[in-house]
């Protein structure tokens, strides 16, 4: 299976989940590729069979580039399958619930791909680190999205 994961990261969380990911879709036997979404187009990703977008939150949403980037390809036709991972920061009063996870697969109305799993990892600081454990619920995560796609 070819799988490409698109991450946006600004201090190094996101790029750590997609190095995770990689390594652990290598170990199943996929063809991989993990890009920056900087540094790579809608067009190039779109003949994956499985795309694995991973994102941080700013200001309680999905930024905008990943969210651009999603609208591209959803735009273009894609027909394979999703997964969707986002970090933000722990749940405080103040602050409305971060509507990343949502705010991305929205971006993806019109494609004829279907989103097969989504997560959520903390982060315990602005610039993290990552949760305890984030490892293993990546893991996780990841078996229950091979389970699913086709
Ligand atoms: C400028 C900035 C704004 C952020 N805004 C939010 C926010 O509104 N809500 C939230 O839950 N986390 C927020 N965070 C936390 C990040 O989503 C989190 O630390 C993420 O893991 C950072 O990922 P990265 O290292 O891949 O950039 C913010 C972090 C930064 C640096």
């Amino acid at each position: 299976m070819r799988v490409s994961i698109v991450f946006q990261s600004t201090h190094g969380n996101n790029r750590s989940i997609a190095n995770h990911i990689r390594n652990a879709m290598v170990l199943l036997g996929h063809d991989v590729e993990a890009h920056n979404v900087h540094d790579v187009t809608p067009q190039e990703v779109a003949g994956s069979d499985l795309l694995v977008f991973c994102a941080p939150t700013h200001i309680q949403r999905a930024p905008r580039k990943i969210r651009s980037f999603l609208r591209k390809l959803a735009k273009n036709g894609f027909y394979g399958d999703f997964a969707l991972v986002a970090t933000r920061l722990p749940d405080t009063p103040r602050l409305p619930r971060a509507r990343t996870l949502d705010m991305m697969e929205e971006s993806l109305d019109g494609s004829g791909g279907r989103v097969v799993g989504k997560l959520e990892l903390l982060s315990e600081d602005m610039r993290g680190p990552l949760e305890e454990g984030w490892e293993e619920k990546l893991d996780s995560f990841l078996a229950g999205v091979m389970f699913e796609v086709r």
